[in-house]
């Protein structure tokens, strides 16, 4: 291989010629890789290694109406029927007043672990000790976000092990997600005992499982609402209730009700350029904080009422991070009129719930298939290389077949060419 000592170090375009040189891509790869690029420039300052901007679909999902005001919500997705979903969802959610969203607590979780500890007791009470110190040493190491009214806020330990200690150290970062600043102030506060207290510091680094970082969503809807064909509300109301049950006893259902709502989590915490892998990691953490995997959701019914409830750690910011400097997150942030990072975190968890909603219902009515499958057929009408012309009919086509597998599809669209569909 040629070329790829110091690849970072190479200009965008020589990288890419590298890898044509070295028989990795050809020609129209390469020409393809140039088109779809957007912003070299962007790209390399974000990565390491840049060759082009991977691209993901957005779509709006409408009818949220969250604490009285209604949003129109960007989401980037892959998958089909998520954004439709979404919709639906909340425009059940708004028939009965919409989503009422709040803020738990808003502080970000750090640890410093410490190892081999000979006197654990003695340790946990002079760390107790010498709090207030360890916080203002945490708040010099980053004094600006003292300034803007935020900073380390408590310390506690946790014995983990006879020879293992955390502590962790909690912060209130104010609008931005604070990764790097936690960090920061939890190195600072690890040298110290390592040159005071003299133990040995494993590591320094903020927690994912982000208990202090909570938003909650709460809807009520009418049941009549809920009626499908020939089902009253009420039942349709009842078994969404049990489907709520069903993810709360077993984990294999849990973890696919979970990812559900992860459908629409995710795919506002990427339109609005969060992390949404941090998001994931606290998400499943929390869903397991009793020693069983469980759902996330709650619903029940109250009477007339289907209520549903969905906490979850939301530790998102509105500034820092590449919200700056993509220019479509900047735009993203514009649309939902984001003012704060608590904003964005109950629309998230409102959109959480939303789809949770939206596939129930699916699932406990007509079955998850027949509302996802024109979508489905799109998807894969363009997998076997239909055109925007040709998709329609390729999926009026497959929705006649018994099998609607790629070889149907690729059957059909020779016959749809051929004249013969
Ligand atoms: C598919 O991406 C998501 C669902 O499986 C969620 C669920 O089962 O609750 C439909």
């Amino acid at each position: 291989m040629q070329g790829f000592n110091k690849y970072y170090q190479k200009p965008w375009q020589k990288r890419l010629a590298i890898l044509k040189e070295n028989g990795f891509l050809d020609e129209k790869e390469i020409a393809q890789l140039e088109n779809q690029t957007v912003d070299p420039i962007l790209g390399d300052t974000m990565i390491e290694n840049f060759v082009t901007q991977y691209q993901l679909p957005e779509g709006l999902a409408m009818n949220y109406v969250i604490n009285g005001k209604e949003y129109v919500v960007p989401m980037v997705t892959e998958e089909p029927s998520v954004v439709a979903a979404a919709s639906n969802g909340a425009r059940l959610v708004k028939l009965g007043g919409g989503f009422q969203a709040k803020s738990l607590s808003r502080l970000m979780i750090g640890q410093i672990a410490i190892e081999n500890v000979t006197a654990m007791d003695q340790l946990v009470e002079t760390i107790n000790q010498r709090q207030d110190e360890l916080l203002v040493i945490a708040n010099h190491a980053h004094p600006s976000i003292v300034k803007r009214g935020g900073g380390a806020r408590w310390i506690r330990t946790r014995i983990l092990a006879d020879d293992m200690l955390s502590l962790d150290m909690a912060v209130d970062v104010q609008e931005a997600m604070g990764a790097n600043m936690l960090n920061t102030m939890l190195e600072a506060v690890a040298d110290e005992i390592r040159s005071t207290l003299h133990q040995d510091i494993l590591m320094s680094i903020l927690s994912n499982y982000a208990t202090e970082c909570l938003v909650s969503a709460h809807v009520e809807i009418p049941v009549m609402v809920l009626a499908k064909e020939k089902v009253d509300g009420a039942t349709v109301a009842a078994k969404i209730a049990q489907a709520s049950r069903f993810a709360h006893l077993d984990p294999y259902r849990a973890a696919t009700n979970n990812k559900g709502i992860m459908n629409g989590v995710d795919s506002v915490v990427v339109a609005s350029g969060n992390d949404w892998r941090a998001i994931e990691a606290g998400a499943h953490a929390y869903a397991a904080r009793d020693g069983q995997y469980r759902g996330l959701s709650q619903w029940h019914v109250d009477d007339d009422k289907l209520i549903g409830d969905l906490t979850m750690p939301m530790p998102v910011g509105s500034v820092g991070g590449s919200i700056k400097i993509v220019p479509l997150v900047k735009i993203n942030h514009h649309l939902m009129k984001i003012e704060s990072a608590v904003q964005l975190a109950q629309i998230i968890v409102a959109v959480g719930l939303g789809q949770n909603l939206a596939a129930l219902y699916a699932l406990v009515t007509d079955g998850i298939q027949r509302g996802h499958m024109r979508l489905q057929l799109k998807s894969l009408a363009a997998s076997v290389g239909a055109t925007k012309d040709e998709i329609p009919m390729l999926v009026n086509a497959l929705e006649k077949q018994h099998a609607r597998d790629s070889h149907t599809a690729k059957v059909l669209l020779k016959k749809i060419r051929e004249g013969k569909e």
